[in-house]
């Protein structure tokens, strides 16, 4: 945000006064946990929101049976399957969020480890696993429910087996899919001209021979349209039109591998964008959290050592880019970093010692750690309320458009064990309602009344929207935010992005009513088409979203 939160700053000073007993009640403004499923029947090891605000979840194939019965009879015959060759049972779900309600959907083949994006119109493509699922795409239409869409697997849609990749959506529509073990290269689909996967040297530096550290990669677009990619405890930036690297960044200071199975989390913090120049925006990238060198085989001899409590900052347009670090409260291993509506940057999931892998996780980190990335350094940290579930290894979480966080999964085990183990298989489903959502906010908070449903934006055009806000508006603490909502798995969302729109005015049309004219972003390499969740922000009180259709 480009304002400091006076206001916020303001409550927080008195609830950490102890005398102020009054302010204190009033004001939790650390967070709310709430359980919205006990069971949804699989453990969420990945999730996807759709632009239908349904969200497509799915675990693996050889977990055993999952506690939820596919539909009318239907099994899964796989005589190739390690657990169960013939498994009546779901490992994936549509969860509707306006309901609260789920169904199950059929894969056919195993989806573990795997990844995805939602394209342009809307559809879901997900990609690789194991096993029979390596070479597989996948393809989920959002649809009506009642009707009852469900997966659909395209054999070999791949070249290369892919599992633990990266993908990220690219400014012509395509997704591109980044490693995945022992695959030091790189293929995209649709493949339209591009049919071959192409040899990406730079994991294979990356990669550490006993224990890998660079699964699941880091990759973010960057504005310029080359590719910001982060591996083990360095990046480059990457043409992979011309197959080139066109920039090498420091290695991170310290040095400590961040990506799998020392697995941190990284976002693209939001990007600003300004309404009178040509969307010029500087972009800035901060790795969070991590285990380090050689945790993988402490763990395995049962030592689990501290997770790393350092992050890094890096403006990865610069032309000598350098990091700085800062420090978070606690160290974090396994833990997710989600962008809120209002710019800041929620770190929840995870553990405080031990690695990614079966079993090897110790210490839940019970406690969200809120990241305001435009407050001074040294005041951006804030520990939220704790969730009383230890959201461990093959943990999710994703924004969902009335800003609550959706929490799922946890299952550091090989199949689903729910007795006698430490931290058994999580099947609840609950929501983290960042301190925004307080009834106490509610005379900040706007209310979107225009566009009224799901619109299509053009790139660099005027917008207009028609906001309510029932109390005194400070007109120059407004803004606008768009979120693209990402593939999220193995503590990392793909293709996670926020764009901070520049706003030409506000005009007041009414008692409460304003409208407020925004620029889009002027080019796919800022926002690749297709679906964002758009919020109108208020002194940090972000409105319910709506879809927009930026093509
Ligand atoms: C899942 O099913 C098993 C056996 O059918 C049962 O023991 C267990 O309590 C169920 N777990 C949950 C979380 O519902
Ligand atoms: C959306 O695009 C993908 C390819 O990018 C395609 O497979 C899918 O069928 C399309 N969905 C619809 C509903 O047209
Ligand atoms: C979904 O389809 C059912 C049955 O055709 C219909 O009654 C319902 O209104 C539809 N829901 C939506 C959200 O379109
Ligand atoms: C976990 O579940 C599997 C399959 O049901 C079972 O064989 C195994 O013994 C369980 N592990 C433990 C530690 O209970």
């Amino acid at each position: 945000m480009p304002h400091t939160n006076l206001f916020l700053s303001f409550l927080l000073l008195f609830v950490t006064q102890p005398y102020c007993q009054i302010l204190t009640l009033a004001a939790d403004v650390r967070g709310q946990w709430k359980l919205l499923q006990k069971s949804i029947g699989i453990s969420a090891m990945h999730m996807q929101l759709l632009n239908n605000d349904h969200v497509i979840m799915f675990d693996r194939t050889d977990f055993g049976y999952s506690n939820l019965s596919l539909p009318k009879g239907k099994c899964r015959y796989d005589p190739g399957e390690e657990v169960h060759k013939i498994d009546c049972t779901a490992h994936s779900i549509e969860y509707d969020v306006l309901t609260n309600k789920f169904r199950p959907l059929m894969v056919q083949t195993d989806v573990w480890c795997s990844a995805g994006a939602a394209m342009p119109n809307g559809t879901l493509i997900q990609t690789g696993g194991y096993r029979d699922g390596a070479f597989r795409v996948r393809i989920f239409t959002p649809c009506n429910s009642t009707i009852g869409c469900d997966w659909v697997e395209v054999p070999n849609g791949l070249k290369m087996s892919r599992w633990y990749a990266t993908n990220h959506i690219l400014p012509d529509g395509r997704q591109i899919i980044i490693g995945g073990r022992r695959h030091f290269n790189y293929e995209f689909y649709p493949k339209n001209n591009a049919p071959e996967a192409y040899s990406f040297p730079f994991l294979l530096q990356t990669y550490d021979p006993y224990i890998e550290n660079n699964l699941y990669p880091f990759v973010f677009l960057n504005v310029d349209g080359n590719l910001f990619i982060f591996a083990n405890n360095r990046a480059i930036l990457f043409d992979y039109k011309q197959k080139k690297v066109v920039k090498t960044y420091p290695t991170i200071p310290g040095g400590e591998p961040r990506n799998y199975p020392s697995t941190g989390s990284a976002v693209l913090l939001p990007l600003m964008l300004q309404a009178g120049t040509n969307n010029i925006v500087a972009a800035e990238v901060l790795v969070c959290g991590g285990a380090p060198k050689g945790s993988f085989m402490q763990a395995k001899t049962g030592n689990h050592v501290k997770a790393l409590d350092t992050c890094g900052r890096i403006v990865i347009t610069d032309e000598n880019p350098q990091w700085s670090m800062e420090t978070m409260p606690q160290g974090r291993v396994m833990n997710d970093m989600i962008l809120l509506p209002n710019g800041n940057v929620l770190i929840i999931n995870g553990a405080k010692a031990g690695t990614a892998g079966w079993e090897y996780g110790r210490n839940p980190a019970s406690k969200p750690i809120l990241y305001q990335p435009n407050n001074p350094r040294g005041s951006r940290f804030e520990l939220q309320n704790p969730s009383t579930i230890p959201r461990m290894y093959h943990s999710t979480a994703i924004l969902v458009r009335d800003g609550r966080v959706l929490v799922g999964g946890s299952n550091p085990h090989r199949f689903y064990n729910f007795t006698g183990v430490l931290f058994p298989t999580e099947l609840s489903l609950e929501a983290f309602h960042p301190s925004y959502l307080e009834a106490q906010f509610d005379n900040l908070r706007p209310k979107i009344i225009w566009p009224d449903a799901t619109s299509n934006i053009g790139y660099g055009q005027k917008l207009w929207l028609r906001f309510r806000v029932i109390g005194t508006l400070a007109e120059d603490k407004v803004s606008v935010t768009m979120v693209a909502p990402p593939f999220n798995t193995h503590s990392f969302s793909m293709n996670q992005r926020l764009l901070l729109l520049g706003i030409e005015k506000v005009t007041n049309v009414d008692t409460w009513t304003y409208d407020i004219q925004v620029k889009t972003p002027f080019s796919g390499n800022l926002a690749p088409s297709g679906y964002y969740m758009l919020f109108v922000v208020h002194q940090e009180i972000p409105s319910e979203g709506i879809w927009v259709k930026l093509m």
